[in-house]
């Protein structure tokens, strides 16, 4: 742990089958006026939407609602939801859903009471944040971002045609409490549960895939993989597992709360690019990141050879003998990939909607940060047309 560093999560946590049992106690903590925000149809299906206004009215609430909010939430959702936190004096905002929703809430929390236009100040020019933030509490429907425990907040603008994340400070924008049943996942369709896990798997690799230092964090990135990948099959065959789903469920949260990472360099290339694929296709997170990402590291590998080695065997279990170096880091590669395919989710970008004109497009806007080896433009695109 040789890089130094403060933390602090100020999420409460309420876990498991009787997590919403929760909801009443942490809502006397907050003023009488909630806006309550969600996506579509699901909550409503699944019946979380009655409990959660059962309780909200039992605790005596005064509710303004929200819904709709895509999947990629959209900027001007956010503008909509600012203004009604401002009408309606809001004390907190509660998001019901997946990271869509809660990265939507955390938005219209910063941005409500923000002084000038909050795209250009905090998501364009990441300016600290100087005004008055609305509390967030979160109930979670489908495991994948972790946003439910962190400060990230991914904004979609359509009209620029582009999605941007701001990682805000976990004191201000974190959410204060957040209801994790797992049972609540059983309804995900399948393309979601796959897209949510390998946006998991991602965001582990995209912490582990930097450094050159022996550090505690990369062991317990690699605990959360081997977890999540026997959990993931485990799903798969029956999505009903509670085990199972609960194991997804927290090796998620845990995957971007900020723990795995401390002490850590890292690389989040693979996500500034799906960002742009994103604000030009729509398409699902995290099943564009498993497009992008093989070729991504197939392309980089070699500028941190060492740490590919240690996935390949720590990992998927390559065995070394007589292999070379890039022999073993590229079998681990190819097992990635196969764990890709084993999940059904498409490998490439004209399967989500991506057309040729589209990837120069891409590829400029992209934000260019990398870990062992910074790309150019010219690299994205070759990256991009590699999984076409
Ligand atoms: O709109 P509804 O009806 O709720 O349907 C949603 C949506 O269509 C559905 N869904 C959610 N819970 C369900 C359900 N369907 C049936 N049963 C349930 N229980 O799933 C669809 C996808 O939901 P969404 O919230 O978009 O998925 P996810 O959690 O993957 O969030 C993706 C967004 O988060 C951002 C992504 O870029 C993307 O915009 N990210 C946020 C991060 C953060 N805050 O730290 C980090 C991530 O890397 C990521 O960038
Ligand atoms: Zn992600």
């Amino acid at each position: 742990m040789i890089y130094d560093f403060s933390f602090q999560n100020p999420t409460r946590i309420h876990f498991g089958k009787s997590a919403m049992q929760h909801l009443a106690e942490e809502l006397q903590n907050f003023g009488p006026n909630i806006l309550f925000i969600y996506g579509k149809n699901s909550i409503k299906k699944i019946g979380l939407y009655d409990e959660v206004m059962r309780t909200m009215q039992e605790c005596g609430k005064k509710v303004t609602e929200l819904s709709g909010i895509n999947a990629n939430p959209r900027y001007s959702q956010l503008l909509e939801g600012a203004r009604l936190v401002r009408e309606h004096h809001i004390d907190l905002i509660l998001a019901v859903g997946g990271g869509s929703v809660i990265d939507c809430a955390k938005g219209i929390s910063v941005s409500a009471y923000c002084k000038g236009d909050p795209w250009t100040r905090y998501w364009e020019n990441n300016e600290p944040v100087d005004n008055d933030v609305v509390p967030v509490g979160t109930i979670l429907t489908m495991t994948g971002t972790a946003s439910e425990m962190n400060a990230g907040s991914v904004i979609t603008h359509e009209e620029r045609k582009l999605k941007n994340g701001r990682v805000f400070p976990l004191s201000l924008v974190a959410p204060k409490f957040s209801i994790l049943n797992p049972e609540y996942t059983y309804s995900v369709p399948k393309y979601q549960m796959v897209s949510g896990i390998f946006d998991i798997f991602s965001h582990l690799m995209e912490q582990y895939f930097s450094g050159d230092d022996d550090c505690v964090s990369d062991y317990l990135l690699e605990g959360d993989m081997l977890a999540l990948i026997s959990a993931t099959r485990k799903a798969l065959r029956n999505p009903y597992d509670y085990e199972a789903r609960s194991n997804i469920m927290w090796c998620s949260t845990m995957g971007l709360n900020k723990i795995l990472a401390l002490s850590k360099t890292q690389d989040w290339e693979v996500h500034m690019i799906e960002h742009q694929l994103g604000a030009y296709t729509d398409c699902a997170h995290g099943i564009g990141l498993a497009i992008i990402s093989i070729p991504y590291y197939r392309y980089i590998y070699k500028y941190g050879l060492h740490r590919f080695v240690r996935f390949a065997q720590h990992i998927w279990n390559v065995k070394p003998e007589g292999k070379s170096d890039d022999e073993i880091a590229l079998e681990g590669i190819q097992r990635l990939s196969d764990f890709i395919a084993e999940m059904g989710i498409p490998q490439h970008l004209h399967e989500v909607g991506a057309t040729q004109e589209m990837l120069p497009l891409i590829a400029e806007s992209t934000i260019k940060c990398g870990g062992y080896y910074v790309p150019t433009t010219e690299d994205v695109l070759k990256i991009l047309n590699d999984c076409f």
